[in-house]
């Protein structure tokens, strides 16, 4: 960190890529912090947010197209190491003098690289390495300023470098995965080449929020923390209570929509064992009242996102003195609503648990988890000695059951597919699938199947319930997961055997898209 306790970083400028978020979590990966800004950053921002190094994304457009975004130029008099990535090292390239036109042949996935020069960015990578493409543009004519560092059939400059300035280009994507020795260069960049020391370490990360936790809310004031028992805002939760002791107070609303057991853990985890002051609130009663009858699922979100607000007003009212109310909005959350510093806005996407309570509550927000991927949340969860079984738990959606249960919501089915759910979270836990599914629960259909008694069929009611297990790395797409048939039947057999009024299992294996995660 240096003297404004700022820690060193890497700062990436997004021209839009698809691929800009995970420049920056690939950078943090290896110790170092990082942080999108958008095109139109200046010199005095960077050094605000102590840059060490500046990385120039990958983007839609082509240079030479008229709004093509471009950076200040005085970004590259300020002697920063600059890595261009793509579409940023055309960039780069133009805006220091080489030619850059579109591709003869365009070159998109897999290629082989040739390494012409094991210069500081390349050091110890093979003379021949798989990367990942996707251009159609490639700079074409090299002005006596720059070496080519490596090259492929099709694209003489697949990497560069200036001869005199730190500035660096890759025409492929070290950031992907597809890309083996992606990470590779980028250590190579971050410490050969701008020194970095890698002080993003989950220790400083803890400590920096908790000094700016402490600044922002001062030596009186008190807290007040939404928990929903997920990751987030227990890691919030967590954070706070080590930055401001008992002046936390945290408000879990039991809506009736939840698992089993869930408000226990939350009991057990941060009134008994981090002792905060914990409010409790029952209000299945007040929920399912207002649901009953109601089988549209975009007025159950609306019902409970309404009564929500209601219930949390309320419980909040009894705590005195309360001046702030944390959140755990993450990182991507802040990105995907728009740039803090250089502006222009990156792709907004609209995601359901973005939101939270409305500002007419009147508190001041503090989100400690604002600069901080999940992965990095879930690391400082650990740190804080959140136990694994929240640390590593799969998101729950805010209307809970509700959205699981096609048709209305009545306590006889919630008890159903709470046993059900119990049931398929046991088994997979058991095999140990959990960790690498990204969601799994059951879902109620509203179907009567037929069945078999004695010699008859029985139409008596009985349910199906539908399993879903999806992998996702952002939840915006998603994959059914190729689970060994031998979990499913017992899963299978339990349900039907331990579950009365249930009589048929079935296996969802749709993707998303078309398919959404949830049946609604
Ligand atoms: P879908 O079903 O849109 O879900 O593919 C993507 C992710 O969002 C969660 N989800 C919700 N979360 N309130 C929430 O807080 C909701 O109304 C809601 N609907 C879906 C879903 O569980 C998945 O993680």
């Amino acid at each position: 960190m240096n003297s404004t306790n700022r820690p060193e970083t890497i700062v990436v400028i997004d021209f839009g890529a698809q691929y800009a978020q995970l420049i920056a979590r690939r950078v943090r990966e290896n110790h170092v912090h990082s942080m999108l800004v958008g095109p139109n950053v200046t010199a005095a921002e960077l050094r605000a947010e102590n840059a060490v190094g500046l990385i120039l994304s990958g983007g839609p457009e082509s240079v030479y197209d008229r709004d093509a975004p471009s950076c200040r130029p005085e970004l590259f008099e300020m002697g920063l190491p600059i890595l261009g990535i793509c579409y940023g090292m055309q960039l780069g390239c133009r805006i220091l003098g080489a030619d850059v036109t579109p591709a003869k042949c365009r070159e998109f996935g897999r290629t082989e690289i040739e390494v012409l020069e094991s210069d500081a960015l390349l050091a110890h990578v093979p003379s021949h390495a798989t990367v990942w493409m996707s251009h159609g543009d490639i700079v074409s004519e090299l002005c006596k300023d720059f070496i080519a560092l490596a090259r492929t059939r099709n694209c003489p400059f697949a990497a560069v470098r200036h001869r005199d300035r730190a500035f660096f280009g890759v025409q492929f994507h070290p950031e992907v995965t597809h890309t083996p020795i992606g990470n590779h260069i980028i250590r190579n960049f971050v410490y050969e080449i701008c020194g970095c020391k890698g002080d993003w370490q989950v220790t400083n990360v803890v400590r920096h929020s908790i000094d700016r936790i402490r600044k922002q809310v001062g030596d009186s004031a008190r807290v007040i923390c939404a928990l929903s028992g997920g990751v987030d805002s227990s890691v919030t939760a967590a954070l706070l209570h080590e930055a401001i002791g008992d002046r936390l107070s945290c408000i879990f609303v039991d809506n009736g929509l939840m698992r089993n057991r869930e408000a226990d853990l939350v009991d057990t985890t941060f009134r008994r064992h981090f002792k905060i002051d914990l409010h409790i609130v029952d209000a299945a009663e007040r929920f399912l009242r207002k649901l009953d009858g109601i089988a549209d699922p975009q007025q159950k979100r609306r019902i409970i996102g309404h009564e929500f607000i209601e219930v949390f007003k309320d419980e909040a009212a009894k705590i005195h003195d309360a001046r702030f109310l944390a959140q755990g909005t993450l990182y991507p959350d802040v990105i995907e609503s728009g740039h803090s510093v250089g502006g222009r806005a990156a792709n907004i996407k609209l995601h359901h648990n973005v939101g939270g309570l409305p500002a007419e509550l009147g508190f001041e927000l503090v989100e400690p988890l604002r600069d901080l991927f999940k992965d990095e949340v879930r690391r400082v969860g650990e740190h804080l000695g959140l136990p694994e079984e929240i640390v590593w738990r799969h998101p729950f959606p805010g209307p809970g059951l509700s959205v699981r249960i096609i048709g209305p919501v009545t306590r006889e089915r919630l008890a159903l597919l709470r046993a059900a759910d119990d049931i398929i979270l046991e088994e997979i836990r058991a095999a140990g699938w959990y960790n690498k599914i990204a969601q799994a629960f059951g879902v109620l259909l509203p179907v009567s199947t037929v069945g078999v008694m004695g010699d008859g069929r029985t139409y008596a009611g009985q349910h199906v319930v539908a399993v879903r297990f999806v992998e996702s790395a952002d939840f915006m797409t998603a994959d059914w997961v190729h689970i060994e048939y031998d979990v499913l039947a017992r899963i299978s057999n339990r349900i039907i055997n331990e579950i009365m009024g249930v009589n048929r299992v079935v296996y969802d294996v749709s993707s998303k898209p078309p398919a959404t995660i949830e049946w609604e």
